[in-house]
């Protein structure tokens, strides 16, 4: 096995991991977004085995900087790498204050890459061969190329001068412990492009140390209690996925957001405001996925979001954010789960939009809990499958809908004029656009008398 070309099996490694990740979003099509925004996520690594047996008991914390092992002799490890790695995870070692499953007493000897061949030392230490330019790659030496202490429940002060002492190290996976301070700068480390630092105790705003890092392709900063706001260059980072879910971050959603290159991208339970950017436009060759849900954005809903074309998963659910649906979404053509539940959208649910459903991949349209008057012919049909939910709004002859004086006031004076754009930007076989266009601008919504009955202005 160790013969295995070190390029291709770093490569290999990186592929399995990211797609092991993305895994549970790309195939468990039900509750996928749920699964990423769950508060324990899923190992990505596929445990080496191994595990449990006879895990001695957590070291004491303040011991005297544990002299409790002689340093091995220089030539009992593998190669130099190591040798310069030994003091550095002892040194950490030493700083650990919580080690629920005994993981730390596997952090003895010279054997850093034990993992590698097998065996049970070094416990969330993963050996490779690094991509050496111009070296034959069986020649380059083997070192630690990641880090995965995921589900440890691991406790330390900070992570400087650890994760950035790993020159080989590509990626950091550190879910579900106890670490906290600040996130170190991982610029000097060439092949470093996957950081999980979900559900952990950081606090602080935005980690500056991580907007630098280009190679990035995998960031996870979610169930944390960061606050603050997002820098903008966060969303110029390369990244494949950005998790910021679940933590106290506020402001605007930066107006760059557009520029992001993620596929999936989850900004839900935080406390960010203002409208969802127009230049999600832009984001139409990548992105897959993508969650706004439970925060307090505002504004119309844009027209833009039609233009993202790839789009499978889009909730905007638990947000303040107001206007008509935009026809423009009904050229979501990969669509399967839209949630705009929860907001003050008001106007007619548009057949351009619920066609999807037999036309396109639509399996959930959750439109409950805002303002709307009405809905398309082909909508009909959904509500009766439990395809579309549009509870509590202002359907006239509807069950379950507000009460027609809570939606007269609303239509008397709604939160915002947003224009209702009728333009549809694809070609939808079998639609004619409505001759008439059917303007769904608040004064012509009331003077339609939209569900509370004659909220005239
Ligand atoms: C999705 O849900 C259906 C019905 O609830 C179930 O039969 C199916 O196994 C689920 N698929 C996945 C991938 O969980
Ligand atoms: C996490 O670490 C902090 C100190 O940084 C400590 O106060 C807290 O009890 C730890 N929590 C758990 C669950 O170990
Ligand atoms: C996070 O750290 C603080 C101290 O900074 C501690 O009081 C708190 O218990 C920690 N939270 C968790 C979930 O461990
Ligand atoms: C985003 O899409 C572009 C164009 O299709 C592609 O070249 C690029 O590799 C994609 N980026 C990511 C991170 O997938
Ligand atoms: C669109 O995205 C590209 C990068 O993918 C970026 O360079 C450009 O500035 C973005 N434009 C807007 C208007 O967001
Ligand atoms: C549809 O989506 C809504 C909101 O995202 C969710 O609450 C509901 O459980 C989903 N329904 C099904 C059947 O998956």
């Amino acid at each position: 096995m160790a013969a295995s070309s070190g390029n291709a099996r770093l490569l290999a490694l990186t592929l399995v991991l990211v797609l092991a990740a993305l895994h549970g979003v790309v195939c468990d099509s039900n509750h996928t977004h749920f699964a990423m925004v769950s508060r324990n996520a899923p190992s990505w690594r596929p445990d080496r085995g191994g595990h449990g047996k006879g895990s001695a008991p957590a070291p004491s914390p303040s011991l005297d900087t544990c002299g409790c092992e002689p340093t091995p002799a220089p030539k009992d490890f593998l190669n130099e790498k190591l040798r310069t790695l030994y003091p550095v995870i002892q040194a950490f070692k030493t700083t650990i204050t919580s080690d629920p499953r005994g993981v730390t007493a596997s952090w003895v000897g010279p054997n850093l890459c034990d993992s590698y061949f097998g065996g049970n030392m070094y416990k969330g230490f993963y050996c490779d061969h690094p991509p050496v330019k111009g070296a034959p790659q069986d020649d380059t030496t083997l070192t630690i190329a990641s880090i995965d202490f995921n589900g440890y429940g691991l406790g330390a002060p900070s992570l400087a001068g650890f994760i950035d002492a790993f020159p080989d190290l590509a990626l950091f996976h550190a879910n579900s412990n106890n670490f906290s301070g600040d996130v170190p700068d991982l610029t000097g480390l060439p092949y470093f492009y996957e950081l999980d630092l979900s559900n952990n105790n950081f606090s602080g705003v935005f980690p500056a140390n991580v907007v630098p890092l280009g190679g990035l392709l995998f960031l996870d900063l979610r169930f944390n209690r960061f606050v603050g706001t997002v820098p903008p260059p966060v969303f110029d980072l390369s990244v494949v996925a950005l998790f910021l879910n679940n933590n106290g971050f506020y402001g605007r959603i930066p107006d760059n957001f557009g520029s992001t290159t993620a596929e999936y991208l989850v900004v839900a339970n935080n406390q960010f405001t203002g409208p969802i950017p127009r230049s999600i436009y832009n984001t139409s060759a990548n992105l897959s996925e993508v969650l706004f849900l439970n925060n307090h954005l505002s504004g119309c809903l844009p027209y833009e979001i039609g233009l993202v074309e790839g789009l499978t998963v889009f909730d905007a659910g638990g947000n303040d954010i107001t206007g008509p649906i935009p026809l423009s979404l009904g050229c979501l053509g990969l669509v399967e789960e839209l949630n705009l539940a929860g907001n003050q959208l008001y106007g007619h649910i548009p057949d351009v939009l619920c066609m999807l459903a037999k036309t396109g991949k639509l399996q959930n349209l959750s439109l409950s809990d805002n303002y709307f008057h009405s809905v398309g012919h082909h909508c009909l049909e959904l509500v009766r499958s439990k395809v579309l939910d549009v509870r509590l709004n202002c359907i006239l002859n509807f069950p379950n809908q507000r009460p027609a004086l809570e939606c007269a006031r609303f239509y008397a004076d709604p939160p915002q004029h947003c224009p209702f754009v009728p333009h549809i930007p694809c070609d939808l076989p079998g639609f004619r656009p409505p001759a008439a266009a059917a303007a769904a601008l608040p004064s012509a919504v009331a003077a339609e008398g939209g569900g509370g009955g004659g909220g005239g202005n």
